[in-house]
């Protein structure tokens, strides 16, 4: 069963409750950047970031890491458990870019950290995500510091599963972005999507991932990268 009420319609995705338990999450063939300022049709882009999505969170099913992935259409649908959502997205960092460089100009782009760092920002379209702090986190009865605790280390064993796997395969994994929610038990579960709209990765120095969109690349151009990347990961 591949519909329901529609719920919720984001920039790139729409889900659909299909009843209690489980939600249909769709990946529309669109692309945006910049809040949603810059957005282009991009078919066939919804089923490739559905692929990828399906692949790494079945890679790190493989170890033990709980996510709400159930089923997959074959296109662009994913059917997946409903949680309770932490609204909060939990970014992994191994090179200085992105966000981090414009608000830590003191350090080189692309740097490699001593250690993968782990930051938190509020959901929030209004205010553009800001950076909060765990205590921040704490006190707005989002999680306790027990939780927190669990996502960071859950975060970092994602880091290392993501990281061997693109090395292997000649990829750099920059950075990406994670989000959590609870199941029924209060288990934390991994959410959400896993592609090259939130993974950056690079080949020889070259983004396979959404920043080329960024940076002003076609939407089509983005797709062959989506491509290539699914080609290089073994996807099929
Ligand atoms: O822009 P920034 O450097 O903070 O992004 C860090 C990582 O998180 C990137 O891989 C980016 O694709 C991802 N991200 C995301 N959704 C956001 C913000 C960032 O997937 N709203």
């Amino acid at each position: 069963n591949w519909t329901g009420e529609l719920i919720y319609e984001g920039k790139a995705k729409r889900v659909y409750r299909v009843n209690d338990e489980f939600l249909v999450m769709e990946f529309k063939d669109e692309v945006t950047a910049f809040d949603g300022a810059r957005k282009e049709h991009a078919p066939s882009k919804g089923k490739l970031a559905a692929a990828q999505t399906v692949f790494l969170m079945g890679l790190l099913g493989k170890y033990g890491i709980r996510n709400h992935l159930v089923d997959w259409d074959g296109d662009r649908k994913i059917l997946v458990r409903s949680l309770r959502m932490i609204p909060i997205e939990v970014i992994v960092r191994n090179y200085a870019y992105g966000s981090f460089l414009k608000r830590m100009p003191l350090v080189k782009s692309m740097t490699k950290f001593s250690k993968p760092l782990i930051e938190f920002h509020l959901k929030s379209d209004e205010l553009h995500d800001p950076l909060i702090t765990t205590d921040d986190i704490i006190e707005a009865g989002l999680a306790s510091q027990e939780q927190l605790n669990e996502i960071m280390g859950i975060a970092l064993r994602i880091n290392e599963i993501l990281n061997n796997y693109m090395a292997s395969k000649g990829l750099t994994l920059v950075d990406f972005k994670l989000e959590f929610g609870f199941d029924k038990s209060n288990n934390l579960v991994l959410a959400d999507e896993l592609s090259g709209d939130t993974i950056r990765v690079l080949i020889n120095g070259r983004h396979l991932d959404k920043e080329l969109f960024r940076r002003g690349s076609s939407s089509a151009d983005l797709v062959k990268a989506y491509e290539e990347m699914n080609k290089i990961l073994g996807i099929s």
